[in-house]
């Protein structure tokens, strides 16, 4: 049995990203293993949420993760800023981070690059915090998406150095990990490789017929293959990575088929997506409505899963303590 331990920042809705790189494949595992999933609205604060929305975004990600199948009764769901021993853990841990190696991190640098007038210590230090979260449970494997593989990286470096450090197996070096595939990169609309919530290119769980339609229709494509066998490649090979999670086989085959000898249309690739989607994410949307209604449900479940990651957070504490050599007088 694995230790299982995923997030998903609060910073907006889910997209199909955090579904097919995420989600999916935890409510798979709920039921095999000892599972923790949360909602990382400490790591949500590097953007700066205003005060106003920030419960609203927690309380939607929470309606979405029980929407899309997360049981609160064989997983233990919690939000992380109900769980201050993760923020203890984050800064025993800093004392054995080093700037060069943060500054290194790959997803560091693009928000530097991205983003230049909001480089906080608290984007330096995100890999550390995330590490706690993770290491906070013993964790084994982290269901995560191509894009945390960075991040898993200063996890077990991290978990491997205080192991070191202290002479202990405190903890294991927990591995990224997609249900018996490779870690997914789900791409975005407009061509880009990678969906996401701040990118402007996602199709959100929540989001109406009437907005995916609009979006798939806009979604970036090329003037189409110029000769019978040419290779999918460019941004329409989006349209297709994304069909491949959602469509059926035969239909995938279609359009390849047509791409390959020159007669695609776009627009029937779009329209045939859109519906595909629309169908896929239906029942998820209603769940996610319904789930959002249940004030008195959301509560319950957040309030139990706090208690339940506590208790866990609470005793990898206490060894930690012991290890470093705090001593009570
Ligand atoms: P976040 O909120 O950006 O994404 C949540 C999860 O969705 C995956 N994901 C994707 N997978 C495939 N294709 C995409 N386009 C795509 N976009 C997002 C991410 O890989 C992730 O698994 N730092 C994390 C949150 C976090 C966390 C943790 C995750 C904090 N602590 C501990 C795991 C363990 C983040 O920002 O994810």
């Amino acid at each position: 049995m694995d230790i299982v331990v995923s997030g998903i920042r609060s910073t907006g809705n889910l997209h199909l990203g955090n579904y097919f790189g995420a989600l999916r494949n935890f409510t798979r595992m709920q039921h095999e293993n000892k599972c923790y999933f949360f909602i990382a609205d400490y790591h949500s604060l590097t953007t700066h949420p205003i005060p106003a929305d920030l419960h609203g975004n927690v309380r939607h990600v929470l309606a979405e993760y029980l929407a899309c199948g997360i049981d609160p009764e064989a997983a233990t769901i919690y939000l992380q800023s109900d769980v201050p021993e993760v923020t203890e853990l984050y800064l025993l841990l800093n004392m054995i981070s080093y700037t060069g190696e943060l500054e290194r991190t790959t997803t560091f640098k693009d928000k530097v690059r991205n983003q230049p007038d909001n480089v906080n210590a608290g984007l330096l230090t995100y890999p550390v915090l995330m590490a706690a979260d993770i290491i906070i449970h013993k964790a084994t494997k982290v269901p995560v998406g191509k894009d945390q593989q960075p991040h898993l990286e200063v996890t077990r470096k991290l978990a491997r150095r205080f192991n070191n450090m202290y002479g202990s197996e405190c903890f294991p070096e927990p591995e990224a990990y997609n249900f018996g595939e490779k870690l997914v990169k789900i791409p975005g609309l407009d061509g880009s490789g990678k969906m996401g919530k701040s990118e402007g290119n996602a199709v959100y769980l929540s989001d109406d017929e009437k907005t995916v339609r609009k979006k798939v229709m806009r979604a970036v494509t090329d003037a189409g293959p110029s000769e019978p066998g040419q290779r999918i490649a460019g941004p329409v090979k989006n349209l297709f990575t994304i069909m491949n999670f959602v469509s059926d086989t035969s239909t995938v085959k279609h359009f390849k088929d047509q791409y390959h000898d020159c007669t695609i249309r776009y627009g029937d690739l779009k329209k045939q997506l859109a519906e595909d989607l629309i169908g896929f994410m239906k029942p998820l949307k209603e769940r996610i409505d319904e789930t959002l209604a249940n004030e008195r449900y959301l509560g319950r479940v957040a309030r139990e899963g706090a208690e339940k990651a506590r208790e866990s957070a609470s005793k990898t504490i206490r060894e930690v303590r012991e290890l470093i050599g705090f001593r009570p007088f």
